[in-house]
């Protein structure tokens, strides 16, 4: 049975009587493949998981955005439980925002780029709340898709420049047989936008130039943010109607 708790301290007095390793996986919830992957890594690699299910208002730029975000809150606890996870995590934005969000964790250099450069304030959302949550596990290591790879490396970075305890480690992006790569957000996507979604892998693996795949993306009728070459992988972010997908391939 999966411990719920949405009282912080409550947590901290427990988990602190754990006696063995601490897994940790964060999360937005609506939990698809790509979490549970991760919170089955989790559980192989650790004594006790722990997942958080925390829909953080600070790093959505866009307030429809946040509005729109899925909540499936009974179904994430269902699949917690069947996962056997030890604790679930779920608080209340006034409970780990205290200070009305007026301490934030930046960073000045690669939150600048990629997603950071189209979405203001998200990655100092994205970092803030994941530090206040590994202050509050206190894991021994938790787990990050690699889909969000700019977030992974940005997380990482910050984990060993504040020195946390926490290992940061990063997991293989989950598809489904199509090519698309899982998110919670293609639960927005219309039974036509699921149709032409796929494409965005294919494009991004072929080998075309940049230019050509913005062209043969926008001609499927996608409207491109960016395609760009970092650190050994080819990243794209594009929206298809009003939902805004991401993936990178290693290159
Ligand atoms: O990747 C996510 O789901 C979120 O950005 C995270 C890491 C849980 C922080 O809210």
């Amino acid at each position: 049975m999966t411990a719920v708790f949405k009282d912080i301290n409550k947590f901290r007095s427990k988990i602190s009587d754990a006696k063995g390793s601490i897994g940790f996986v964060p999360s937005l919830g609506a939990l698809h493949e790509g979490h549970i992957s991760l919170i089955k890594k989790s559980l192989t690699d650790n004594d006790f998981t722990v997942v958080s299910l925390f829909l953080n208002p600070t790093q959505f730029n866009d307030k429809n955005d946040l509005k729109n975000y899925p909540n499936t809150f009974d179904k994430d606890l269902k699949i917690l439980e069947e996962l056997k996870v030890d604790y679930l995590l779920a608080p209340e934005p006034n409970s780990i925002y205290p200070d009305d969000y007026t301490y934030k964790v930046t960073e000045s250099k690669l939150s600048n780029i990629l997603c950071g450069a189209t979405r203001p304030g998200h990655f100092t959302g994205v970092l803030t709340i994941v530090a206040k949550l590994l202050n509050i596990v206190n894991a021994d290591k938790a787990y990050f898709g690699k889909k969000d790879y700019q977030q992974y490396l940005l997380i990482d970075n910050m984990a060993k420049a504040l020195f946390m305890k926490t290992e940061i480690v990063p997991c293989p992006i989950i598809r489904e047989p199509s090519g698309l790569a899982l998110s919670s957000r293609n639960l927005l996507l219309t039974e036509n936008e699921k149709l032409i979604a796929p494409n965005l892998h294919k494009v991004i693996s072929g080998d075309s130039t940049i230019k050509e795949m913005y062209s043969q993306l926008t001609d499927l009728g996608f409207k491109v943010d960016y395609i760009e070459e970092h650190w050994g992988r080819r990243f794209v972010a594009a929206f298809l109607g009003n939902v805004r997908l991401i993936d990178n391939v290693q290159i």
